[in-house]
Parts: C-alpha cells; structure tokens; sequence
C-alpha cells in the first residue's frame, strides 16, 4: 500500500530542464536577462501590457513542445516507479516534463504553461497553443484569462501540501536550483529542521548551499540518474 506521506522529496528548478534545452532564469543567458521580469512575471506588468505578457508565454509553451524530457526527468520517474508512494516531487518549473518522463505525483507550485485561469472567477483550464488578452473566460465569459503562473506577489500553490511533505520526508534532495526565490529557498531548512538527510544536486553553489548535508556538483543529466541509483541501492 502506498505511504500516505512521502519519505523523499525532490525541489526541482530551471537546471534540471536545461540540457533539454529550456533556458533557465539567472544564469548568463537566462530569461532574466533578456526580459524584464517586472514586465512579464508580475501581476502589474500583465496589467499595464498584456500582450506582452502572453507573447512571451506562448513562446514558452511554444519552446517547451519542441523539446523533451532528458535522463534527470526519467531517473526521477524511475526512482518513484521504484518506491511506490514514496517520491513527491515539488517543482518550480511551469514545464511539463516531469510527466512526459512518467512521473506521477508532481506539484507545480509556480503553476503550469500548460494551464490558463481566469482572474474574474478563477476557472483554470486547458491552455491553447496561443493565449491573447482579451480571450473570453469559457466560464464566465470575461475577457480575463491570464497564463496559470505564479508571478512574483503572488502566493505558491500547494504550499500546505509541501509542508506537510516536508515535515515527514527522510531524505529532501533540491536539483537545478539557485535558492534565490522563495519559499522554495527554504524548504531545505525546513526538511532539515525534522531531521530529513537533505542533499544538492547543481552545476555549482547555490545560495544556500550551506543548508545541505551533501552536495553533488555536476550536471543533472549525469548526477541526478547516479544519486537515483543511490537510493535504489540502499
Ligand atoms: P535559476 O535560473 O535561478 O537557477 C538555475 C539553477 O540551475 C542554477 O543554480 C544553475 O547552477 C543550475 N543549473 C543550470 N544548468 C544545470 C544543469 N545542467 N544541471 C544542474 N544544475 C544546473 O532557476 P530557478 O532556481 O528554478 O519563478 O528559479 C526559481 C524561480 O525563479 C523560477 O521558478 C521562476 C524564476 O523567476 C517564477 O517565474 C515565478
């Protein structure tokens, strides 16, 4: 029977969709560098323009079709197919290649490309290929559907869900993060506070690097399968 509590919790962030070909935010080259995050991850900036807004998330959703899940994503599926029950996997990331790698049990707490929602009446549904502003609620009828992301003012998703996990999880492991967005960023000293093993897997240091019993310095597509066959191993 599966275990109502996971014993390993997984914080994924951009990193671990990188050598799929997704760019991540703070690194050279990253989103934030070519776009002004106050412009599109804000709910004021998708009030004063948002077009500009949905432009730029169907680029990304248009982006994240043309790639596919690399060997982080399906050694996480693995890991969970292994120990039913037991893997829940907390992610940052609005991609969907967690599940297209056969993951199951996947919190998107920035919420999901693949989503839209009404800020009238907060109906959610499947987004299309390309959003405008001014597209009807199919619920409501008003001309205010928006991207299902999590922008920066904004609550995460779940967070009671994660804390919960976080407070019974054994081992709590964070791929692909910078640790410089929270609540995220604290969920280490939160896992750690209840005595979960907590290990970090990352190109480099994070900013809270120092919060981990372990670290794993290397690229995901190569260290989060080996770290996989770790745990399987006992
Ligand atoms: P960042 O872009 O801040 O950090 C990416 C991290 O991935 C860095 O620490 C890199 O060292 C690491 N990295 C890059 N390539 C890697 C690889 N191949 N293998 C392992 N690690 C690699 O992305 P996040 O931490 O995910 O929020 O950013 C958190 C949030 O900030 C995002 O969810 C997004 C953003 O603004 C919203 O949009 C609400």
């Amino acid at each position: 029977m599966a275990r109502p509590d996971p014993s390993i919790v997984i914080l994924t962030g951009a990193g671990i969709s990188a050598e799929s070909g997704i760019a991540t935010f703070r690194e050279s080259g990253g989103l934030w560098e070519s776009h002004s995050l106050e412009e599109v991850a804000t709910p004021q900036g998708f009030a004063r323009d948002p077009d500009l807004v949905h432009a730029f998330y169907n680029a990304r959703r248009a982006a994240v079709r043309g790639v596919s899940p690399n060997p982080a994503h399906r050694a996480l599926a693995r890991l969970e197919q292994a120990l039913p029950g037991q893997v829940l996997i907390v992610t940052q990331n609005v991609d969907d290649l967690h599940e297209r790698a056969g993951s199951k049990r996947v919190i998107h707490m920035h919420g999901e490309l693949s989503r839209a929602l009404c800020h009238a009446c907060q109906a959610r549904w499947a987004a299309p290929d390309l959003m405008h502003a001014g597209d009807p609620c199919p619920r409501c009828g008003k001309p205010a559907t928006r991207p299902d992301i999590v922008w920066f003012g904004e609550f995460p998703y779940y967070m009671d869900e994660i804390e919960t996990a976080l407070s019974a999880c054994t081992t709590f492991a964070a791929i692909g993060t910078s640790g410089q967005v929270w609540p995220a960023a604290g969920f280490v000293q939160r896992a750690r506070a209840t005595g979960a093993r907590c290990i970090e897997i990352n190109l480099d240091q994070s900013e809270v690097s120092g919060d981990f019993h372990e670290h794993l310095i290397g690229r995901a597509g190569e260290a989060v399968p080996a770290w996989a066959e770790r745990v399987l191993a006992g």
